[in-house]
């Protein structure tokens, strides 16, 4: 049976880490995977989360099974996180939360609920999305259909063709909307603009499903919110996946969270029993270990206190990078794009759209060694002050 199998293609993203640790090249660089780097290059454990494991290693009694939706400390933690401290959402209890391994755990577990109790739904995608995303919903047996939402020419938001699109969506479908740090673009709509969003889904009766994985990698916790909140105080119903890859750090850990959020408590009781259904016959329970570091920063508040400095250090490090970048063309008088360079410090989070062509993408990597995603997504976070001038020059070098 196996001799005819043919060789599946690389991943677009962690293949591209796969050929960067085997490029002999010592000045490579991996601008791929949206994993953050510190200035020597390293993916550090947060400090927060190292006396987190400690007091886990202490404390724990058991290594029983999880119940299938994981901790009720943990969904807590998750919702506060999500909606804040003093929501209604949660208040009237009609929020429920599963701990997934990994928002993209979330994803699925989405997408085979969708499938199996609304079985004519399709999801729309914004066009360009995370590249996973049509992998994971296709896999689940979901239509997939897109929508307009980044202007190329000016590396921007195309809100008028977005908005255009989505009131064409039928009741009963679904949309995807990423909550901050849009991936691969880095361009997010403003408050106002999710506010109309959230009031064209709420009036078409669409389903937002909210894909949050970069909460306090924009402004901070509570501001990068701000859109998810918007959609939250007029959609009745919706679909919030996270995660806590990034944020904490916590990537090998596979720690994410699906939140639902129903029309009365007793609503959203029915779609968690389906949602524990789904999670029963995929992977039977979550992992614990990843989850209960989260739960422990953010239950108490000195360790909390000390994750949101690191939090802070990641997202500063990252936005200097981006002036950095942007500066070492805008004195050499090179335009990335004929608009100006202005785009790369608008864009928030991990990501640019550095609007680099596939071809140019192709060199970097064979002349080079420097490795992004094929779509010209820049992960900032791989910039450091010592391969700064090696990739600016690089790039110079191919457009
Ligand atoms: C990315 O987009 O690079 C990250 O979300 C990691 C991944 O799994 O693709």
């Amino acid at each position: 049976m196996f001799d005819s199998v043919p060789m599946a293609p690389p991943d677009a993203i962690l293949g591209l880490t796969e050929a960067y640790k085997a490029d002999p090249n010592p000045k490579k660089i991996n601008l791929g995977v949206g994993v953050f780097q510190d200035e020597s290059g390293r993916t550090p454990v947060l400090q927060s989360v190292k006396e987190a494991e400690r007091r886990l290693i202490e404390e724990e009694s058991s290594k029983s099974y999880m119940p299938i939706d994981g901790s009720p400390a943990y969904a807590g933690a998750v919702q506060r996180m999500l909606f804040g401290v003093d929501s209604a959402v949660v208040a009237e209890r009609r929020a429920a939360t599963s701990d997934t391994p990994g928002g993209t755990g979330a994803l699925r577990v989405a997408g085979d609920y969708l499938h199996a109790n609304h079985p004519g739904a399709a999801l729309w995608l914004s066009d360009p999305t995370w590249a996973n995303h049509r992998g994971v919903f296709t896999a689940a047996g979901l239509t997939i259909k897109t929508y307009p939402y980044l202007d190329a020419g000016a590396n921007a938001l195309n809100f008028d063709a977005m908005l255009a699109a989505l009131r064409e969506v039928p009741a009963g479908d679904v949309v995807l909307l990423h909550g901050c740090c849009h991936n691969p673009t880095g361009v997010d709509p403003s408050t106002g603009q999710w506010e109309q969003v959230a009031a064209l889904l709420a009036r078409r009766g669409v389903l937002p499903l909210v894909d949050f994985a970069y909460q306090g990698f924009s402004v901070g916790i509570e501001e990068d919110a701000a859109g998810l909140r918007a959609v939250a105080a007029v959609c009745p119903e919706l679909l919030i996946c996270s995660s806590f890859s990034k944020n904490f750090g916590l990537y090998r850990e596979r720690v994410g969270a699906l939140t639902v959020v129903g029309s009365t408590a007793d609503a959203t009781a029915a779609v968690q029993s389906q949602v524990k259904t789904v999670i029963r016959r995929n992977y039977s329970n979550p992992p614990a270990h990843g989850a209960a570091v989260v739960a422990t920063i953010l239950e108490d508040p000195a360790l909390t206190a000390r994750w949101r400095d690191e939090l802070a250090a990641m997202r500063d490090r990252i936005n200097g990078m981006r002036r950095a970048f942007r500066q070492w063309f805008d004195d050499r008088g090179v335009r990335l794009n004929p608009r100006g360079n202005a785009f790369i410090t608008d864009q928030k989070g991990m990501f640019t759209m550095s609007g680099l062509t596939k071809d140019h993408v192709a060199r970097l990597r064979d002349e080079f060694s420097i490795y992004i995603v094929g779509s010209g997504r820049i992960n900032v976070a791989g910039i450091t002050p010592g391969n700064l001038d090696y990739l600016c020059e690089s790039i110079a070098a191919v457009i």
